[in-house]
């Protein structure tokens, strides 16, 4: 599977969520990686716990910036977000049961699901924080 290309187009216009989703792309990358070369289950179940450890971090960042800006599409993110966590917590429980194959269905949704929030969910409050100062 190929990696996730970081470009400007990634931007969101904000350094603290630009680094963490830089982040992130990077750990995604790593189990895309691993995907392909036929890695222990438990590395790849270490990595999905870490990206997801990451991942939670960086939502409560990414609200609390919706919060106090009153940014009007927060519901609609703490919707997206709220179904990627119990989406990753069932992949991490699903990788920890089954020691020996990791569904390729897994990183084919992290891909996706990073690649598609990044650039048409979050890319909407670019204009929007950028306007109101934050960067
Ligand atoms: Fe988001």
């Amino acid at each position: 599977m190929e990696k996730i290309m970081w470009g400007e187009t990634f931007s969101v216009g904000v350094r603290d969520l630009d680094s963490q989703h830089k982040q992130i792309v990077m750990l995604v990358n790593t189990l895309i990686e691993m995907s392909d070369t036929r890695v222990d289950s438990e590395i790849i179940s270490d990595t999905l716990t870490k990206m997801t450890q990451y991942a939670m971090n960086h939502f409560k960042t990414e609200e609390q910036y919706m919060l106090d800006y009153g940014y009007p599409e927060y519901p609609a993110q703490r919707k997206q977000h709220q179904e990627f966590k119990k989406r990753t917590a069932d992949f991490c429980m699903e990788t920890m049961l089954h020691k020996v194959t990791v569904s390729a269905e897994i990183f084919t949704y992290l891909k996706l699901w990073w690649t598609n929030h990044i650039l048409q969910e979050d890319m909407k409050y670019k204009k929007f924080f950028n306007d109101r100062g934050l960067r």
